[in-house]
């Protein structure tokens, strides 16, 4: 199906219209965000599902109940999807972690007066581009990519469910609110996953013993997040997600761009990138070779 029968226009960005509703959004929008709420930012296939496991693990000071009982989609909510109505976010108690793809200045009023942390997540946009075209293929909500030339123009355009990377990225870096937001990376998650989840724990002030961190990194790994039913997205039935097409937790590496891209494709990338960047001031870490 074409973008105009699965996508609604929100902002201007394609958001599908099978997961979000008027409603869902004006809710997001509407949203009362409490000084102690947790925030988990990400343009998709950057590492949420992943920070969605770490996150409440800490929390729960390493006690694995909530991530082997409690879906990841309820655990860690989406703040904007249909869904969030339905689990009444707002009488939930406190700490709440949320998670987010919106765009910097789409952020509920009430957050930007608040005091509300966010651990937001970057990935090297090559490998988002490569996760994205492969959920594309195995999400009937999505668009089908089509070849990877089509979707390398989709994806570059921004016409894309969240818009574009670039802008995604750009707008959270460049926040006001930089005492209240860790900006992470999958690439260090890959390298350094006990390292990242003490980063996470001095950010939300939680104190974890080394012994305790080192069981949330175990449990996070590809391998063993693979295997929870409650975050590898076996529970959605086939007709949304077709596994058999690709996994939802597909590959969890850092490169795999190199399998997707022609050379072609992959000097064009970084021209735009180059381009469409040369204003920020941040080192990537994908950027250092
Ligand atoms: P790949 O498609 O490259 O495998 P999101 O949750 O934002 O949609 O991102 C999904 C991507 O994160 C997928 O990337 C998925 O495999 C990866 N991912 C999820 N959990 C992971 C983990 N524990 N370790 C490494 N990658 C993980």
């Amino acid at each position: 199906m074409t973008e105009e029968e699965l996508y609604v226009d929100y902002r201007g960005l394609y958001v599908p219209a099978a997961l979000y509703s008027p409603e869902s959004l004006k809710y997001a929008e509407e949203f009362n965000v409490r000084g102690d709420d947790i925030f988990i930012g990400t343009y998709p296939k950057s590492g949420t599902t992943w920070m969605q496991e770490i996150v409440p693990l800490i929390m729960s000071g390493g006690d694995l109940k909530p991530v082997l009982t409690i879906p990841s989609w309820d655990r860690v909510p989406w703040l904007e999807l249909n869904r969030a109505i339905e689990l009444k976010l707002e009488d939930r108690p406190s700490p709440r972690i949320l998670a987010t793809h919106f765009h910097y200045p789409m952020m509920p009023k009430s957050w930007f007066n608040s005091k509300a942390k966010m651990v937001y997540v970057m990935r090297n946009p090559k490998d988002v581009f490569t996760s994205y075209y492969h959920y594309c293929r195995m999400a009937a909500y999505l668009v089908d990519p089509g070849t990877s030339d089509e979707f390398l123009m989709k994806f570059l355009n921004g016409k894309v469910m969240f818009g574009s990377w670039f802008d995604h990225v750009k707008g959270w870096l460049n926040a006001k609110e930089k005492d209240r937001i860790l900006y992470l990376t999958y690439e260090e998650m890959i390298m350094d996953l006990k390292g990242s989840i003490s980063k996470i724990c001095s950010f939300l002030g939680k104190s974890l013993s080394e012994e305790v961190m080192e069981r949330i990194a175990d449990h996070c790994t590809f391998k063993n997040m693979k295997q929870n039913k409650m975050s590898n997205y076996s529970l959605v039935p086939k007709q949304f997600m077709d596994t058999s097409k690709s996994e939802f937790l597909r590959k969890g590496v850092s490169g795999d761009w190199k399998n997707l891209f022609t050379v072609a494709q992959a000097e064009f990338f970084d021209s735009v990138y180059k381009e469409k960047l040369k204003d920020v001031d941040f080192k990537f870490i994908w950027d250092k070779n």
